[in-house]
């Protein structure tokens, strides 16, 4: 018999540390004013003493809370992030160890604000195949990840975690998907360049003065990117499936991409959730964190005929969107 992932709990955690555009505007040449006009970010949540494996536990942790799953049911773990612990362990595999899901493989996805859009993909594809049960994560901690001289970059990130169980049932639940990228455009918007320090490495453009490792963004050209790229994306696959969405969950960069790209696609405005006003952009977080507000909210219901689209776009570039039903 065929089967297909559902989207069966939700859960997030934010670290406990709240940072206004007030605050950033004590030690850094900016303003309430032009953050939020400009971004509709008014706060973000940034880390203090944690790592991203302990905000993807925690986050986790609310999912075992939730839903009462014994741990050792799940099969499998993936965690979207671009601010991993390390290299090596990934993320996915400091989760197994820190919720004791000691039947599960797990692994990291990197794919930038799209992470969650590509894992959700990915784990509804081992679902297909066979596998029962999942948890899919997106986690950052961007703080680390930013210059925090740059205040045309580090007013716009904040830190979190949040996920998905995804089980098996018997009829689908994302009816349709299309996700892209475009390599060529990589160096819109890049971060944590990997020095090699190897005696034998003679690059010059390895050279610490040349190259920082730092988060860093041509505004203007992601703006772009979105109101081309990302809006025939979604689009293109409304059109093909003559789908009509109750809830557009976006990734969340910017309320003025979201105000245009919902004036482009002349789909009602408040269709649209957003939260960035209290998180800032948490990269491959930002769609789950979203998803878990609304569901607490009860806007969206998990056990309804609600339709539902999750666009990611970001770094890479890669961009993506799912249509759901719940
Ligand atoms: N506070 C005060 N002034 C600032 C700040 C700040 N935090 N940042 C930049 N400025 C100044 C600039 O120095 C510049 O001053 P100048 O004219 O004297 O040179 C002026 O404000 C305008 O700067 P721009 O970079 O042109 O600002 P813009 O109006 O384009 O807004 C923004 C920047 C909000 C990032 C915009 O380009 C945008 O919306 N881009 C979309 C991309 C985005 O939101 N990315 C988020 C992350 S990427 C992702 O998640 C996919």
């Amino acid at each position: 018999m065929n089967q297909y992932g559902k989207i069966t709990y939700t859960g997030s955690y934010l670290p406990e540390r709240n940072v206004t555009n007030e605050e950033l505007s004590q030690f850094m040449d900016t303003s309430d004013e032009w953050i939020s006009s400009r971004t509709g970010i008014r706060s973000r949540h940034v880390v203090t003493s944690e790592n991203t494996s302990d905000l993807c536990i925690k986050a986790a942790q609310v999912l075992l809370d939730k839903s009462q799953i014994d741990p050792e049911t799940i099969d499998f773990i993936i965690v979207a992030t671009i601010t991993p612990d390390y290299q090596m362990p990934s993320v996915a595999c400091q989760v197994q160890a820190g919720i004791k899901a000691v039947n599960a493989f797990a692994f990291d996805i990197s794919a930038a604000c799209s992470g969650f859009i590509y894992s959700l993909s990915i784990g509804e594809k081992m679902i297909r195949g066979g596998y029962k049960r999942g948890i899919i994560l997106g986690g950052e901690t961007l703080s680390k990840a930013l210059n925090w001289e740059d205040r045309t970059s580090a007013v716009l990130f904040g830190d979190g975690a949040a996920g998905v169980i995804l089980e098996a049932v018997e009829k689908p639940h994302l009816l349709a998907e299309k996700l892209q990228s475009d390599g060529q455009r990589g160096s819109a918007l890049t971060s944590g360049f990997q020095f090699n320090e190897s005696p034998f490495y003679q690059s010059e453009g390895n050279k610490r003065e040349q190259s920082s490792s730092f988060l860093k963004m041509n505004g203007r050209e992601i703006f772009d990117f979105t109101m081309n790229d990302v809006s025939k994306n979604i689009q293109s696959l409304v059109d093909e499936h003559d789908f009509e969405a109750d809830y557009f969950l976006l990734h969340q960069a910017n309320i003025r991409i979201i105000d245009k790209l919902a004036k482009k696609l002349k789909i009602p405005r408040e269709k649209f959730l957003s939260n960035m006003d209290k998180y800032g952009n948490t990269s491959a977080a930002s769609i789950p964190i979203l998803l878990d507000e609304a569901v607490n909210k009860g806007i969206i219901k998990l056990d309804s005929t609600q339709q539902v689209v999750l666009t990611g776009f970001g770094g890479g570039l890669t961009w993506g969107t799912m249509l759901l039903t719940l």
